[in-house]
């Protein structure tokens, strides 16, 4: 009888553990998916700008040194300029979205 808890246990963990790792990685995805449908047309598919569309790179040393606060304010509300085309939080982006973005632009600055 004990072995049949143990192996349930181990069942139950396992699936556990299935349900969980494909999520993160999803949570990876999205911000890279985020990234491509919302901001990719003006700071570029791979982040360095574009000079045409006057949109910075977001990949430069400026934009490494930019504070995740910043950073979150930047494309939620404008930053402190509060420009109305990177208000992304009156435009349907959730705080756990703009989170997905930000992490994803850091990984691309590494
Ligand atoms: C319509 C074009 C456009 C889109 C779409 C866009 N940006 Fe920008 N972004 C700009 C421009 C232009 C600037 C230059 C800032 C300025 O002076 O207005 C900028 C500046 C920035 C900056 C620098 C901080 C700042 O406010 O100056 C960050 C960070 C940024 N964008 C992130 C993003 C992210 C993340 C997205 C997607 C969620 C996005 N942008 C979508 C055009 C765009």
């Amino acid at each position: 009888m004990k072995t049949m808890k143990l192996v349930l246990v181990i069942v139950a963990i396992a699936v556990a553990l299935f349900l969980i790792v494909p999520s993160l990685s999803w949570a990876a995805d999205d911000g890279a998916a985020l990234y491509k449908t919302k901001c990719a047309a003006c700071h570029g598919a791979d982040l360095a700008g574009k000079p045409a569309a006057k949109a910075p790179s977001l990949v430069s040393d400026e934009a490494k040194k930019t504070s995740d606060a910043d950073l979150t304010d930047a494309i939620a509300n404008g930053g402190k300029a509060k420009k109305p085309m990177h208000a992304y939080a009156n435009k349907g982006m959730s705080e756990d979205q703009i989170k997905m973005v930000v992490s994803y632009i850091r990984a691309q600055q590494k």
